[in-house]
């Protein structure tokens, strides 16, 4: 997406004589400031923030490692420019050995809003990438999944968000961000991101892939002994391949981490972002709440020799972040799961609670899940298979059901007995 064109572009030209002429800016320690100024010498851009990234790179015998790439004291931000309604504004910092990174702002008529960001890491830096198979810069763009600010309001966000792509995952915090700044001046209006805003607020799903949340749907009976947290709240996620969808979700998550004690977190289906890949043999469902947690789910198409395929769950990693610093708390996998399988070309059901054990010290609970992530046709569920559990409950409904008729038509008929008696004696005193 290039810069865009709007309506307004006429008068903008005259509010903002946006000739680049002073550019200030300085660095503390892995914190980044860049400060633009228009010709009359007032800031037309503003940022502030801190980030990391985590990159996975194939070292010199094949395998894959994950580095931490920091900002360094000596970051510049040469070719950040403010921008103007037909240009888009960039801020953009060069820092360590040969690494950059970028992001685009365009401006609409009310908002402004990150269109994507671009990462050069230069694998030559021993430092970061010590065995590196390939030595060099490599380049990629990642989508900005952020939604649109309002123009002449400030971004914030104290606590830290992750932006993940392709083997590389950006955690920012501490940001303050503002551009198109009008007169001068960084507003002291702010926006804040969903990270920062108090869990009952009402939340604008970021909108990179189709996330859309449920309201709380009637859960099954708790289980023995009562949760100490509420069951989470049931979200509905899906991804898409070109214009179709390909993946479909609805479930509720939990996760349950033990460190010195257990923590229960319910995943916030108003701040969640889903993420991933769908393919014919595999597909993957990442889940990244906005606040310092990462689920990733990949499904498989089971290589059976019986003419009728199945898939099934087989890999299910979980990441926890800092939320001050964004450093990695913990990171679990479990790539041997055979889990919720069913025919390919139908899907999944499970309503009770399920848990999936990720190593000793993480496990995932899910409710009201529903998932297919194959053959998804017509952004539709197909059948679905239900879980054992499920099929349990189903099975004791029609009994409950059946005594509760019984003793309604015992009560009728007790009822209608006394009834005739009654009528017969009031007949009798006539
Ligand atoms: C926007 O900025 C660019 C470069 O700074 C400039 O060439 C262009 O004329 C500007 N457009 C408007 C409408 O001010
Ligand atoms: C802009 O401000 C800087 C420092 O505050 C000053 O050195 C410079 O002369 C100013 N430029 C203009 C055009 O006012
Ligand atoms: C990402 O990592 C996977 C292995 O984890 C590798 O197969 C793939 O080529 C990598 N992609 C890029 C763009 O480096
Ligand atoms: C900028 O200044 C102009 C004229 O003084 C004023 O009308 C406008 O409201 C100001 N904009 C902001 C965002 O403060
Ligand atoms: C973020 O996570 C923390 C700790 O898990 C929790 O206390 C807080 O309420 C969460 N914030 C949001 C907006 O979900
Ligand atoms: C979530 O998906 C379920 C099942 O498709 C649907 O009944 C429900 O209305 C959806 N909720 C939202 C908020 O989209
Ligand atoms: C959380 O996990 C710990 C250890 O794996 C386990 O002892 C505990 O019962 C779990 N709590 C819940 C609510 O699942
Ligand atoms: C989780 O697994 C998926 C699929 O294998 C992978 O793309 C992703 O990077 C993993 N995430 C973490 C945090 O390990
Ligand atoms: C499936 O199994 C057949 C025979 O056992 C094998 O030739 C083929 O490579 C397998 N395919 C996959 C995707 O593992
Ligand atoms: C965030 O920034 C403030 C001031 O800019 C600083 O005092 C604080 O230590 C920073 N927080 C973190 C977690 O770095
Ligand atoms: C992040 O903060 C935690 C505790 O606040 C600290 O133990 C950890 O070393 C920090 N990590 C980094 C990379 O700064």
């Amino acid at each position: 997406m290039g810069p865009r064109r709007s309506a307004a572009s006429s008068r903008g030209r005259l509010l903002l004589p946006l000739l680049l002429l002073g550019v200030s800016g300085f660095f503390q320690s892995y914190a980044v400031e860049v400060d633009i100024k228009d010709a009359s010498n007032a800031t037309c851009l503003y940022a502030n923030w801190m980030m990391r990234f985590l990159i996975t790179y194939e070292s010199n015998n094949g395998d894959y490692k994950t580095t931490t790439l920091n900002l360094s004291s000596s970051a510049t931000h040469n070719g950040s420019v403010c921008g103007n309604d037909t240009q888009a504004a960039l801020v953009a910092v060069q820092f360590g050995e040969g690494h950059s990174w970028s992001i685009n702002i365009t401006k609409n008529n009310e908002t402004y809003q990150g269109d994507f960001m671009t990462l050069t890491y230069n694998t030559n830096d021993t430092a970061v990438f010590p065995d590196a198979k390939r030595k060099g810069p490599v380049t990629i763009f990642i989508k900005d999944p952020a939604g649109p600010v309002q123009l002449n309001t400030v971004f914030v966000c104290h606590n830290s968000f992750v932006i993940e792509a392709e083997n590389i995952t950006q955690i920012f915090w501490n940001v303050t961000v503002q551009a198109f700044v009008q007169n001068g001046t960084v507003s002291k209006k702010e926006t804040r991101c969903p990270a920062d805003r108090p869990t009952s607020a009402p939340t604008v799903p970021p909108t990179s892939a189709n996330a859309t949340t449920a309201p709380t749907t009637a859960a099954p009976p708790a289980p023995t002994p009562p949760k100490p947290v509420e069951n989470p709240d049931t979200g509905n996620y899906s991804l898409k391949s070109g214009n179709k969808t390909c993946f479909l979700a609805t479930v509720g998550l939990q996760l349950n981490v033990s460190q010195d004690k257990p923590l229960l977190i319910n995943i916030n289906p108003k701040t969640t972002v889903a993420d991933g890949a769908c393919g014919n043999t595999t597909a993957t469902l990442k889940l990244n709440d906005g606040n310092s947690t990462l689920i990733g789910f990949t499904f498989a198409v089971k290589n059976a020799s019986a003419s009728v395929q199945k898939f099934y769950l087989r890999e299910v990693n979980v990441t926890l972040l800092n939320h001050l610093n964004g450093s990695v708390i913990s990171s679990a996998d479990n790539n041997n799961l055979s889990k919720w399988d069913a025919f390919l070309g139908s899907s999944y059901m499970c309503r009770k609670e399920q848990t999936l054990q990720i190593n000793e010290n993480v496990q995932v609970h899910t409710f009201n899940l529903w998932i297919q992530p194959f053959l998804v046709e017509a952004n539709k569920f197909a059948t679905a298979e239900e879980c054992l559990a499920d099929s349990d409950l189903n099975f004791l409904i029609p009994i409950a059901v059946g005594v509760a008729l019984g003793f309604l038509i015992i009560l009728v008929f007790i009822s209608y007995i006394i009834g005739r008696r009654k009528s017969r004696t009031g007949y009798q005193s006539v």
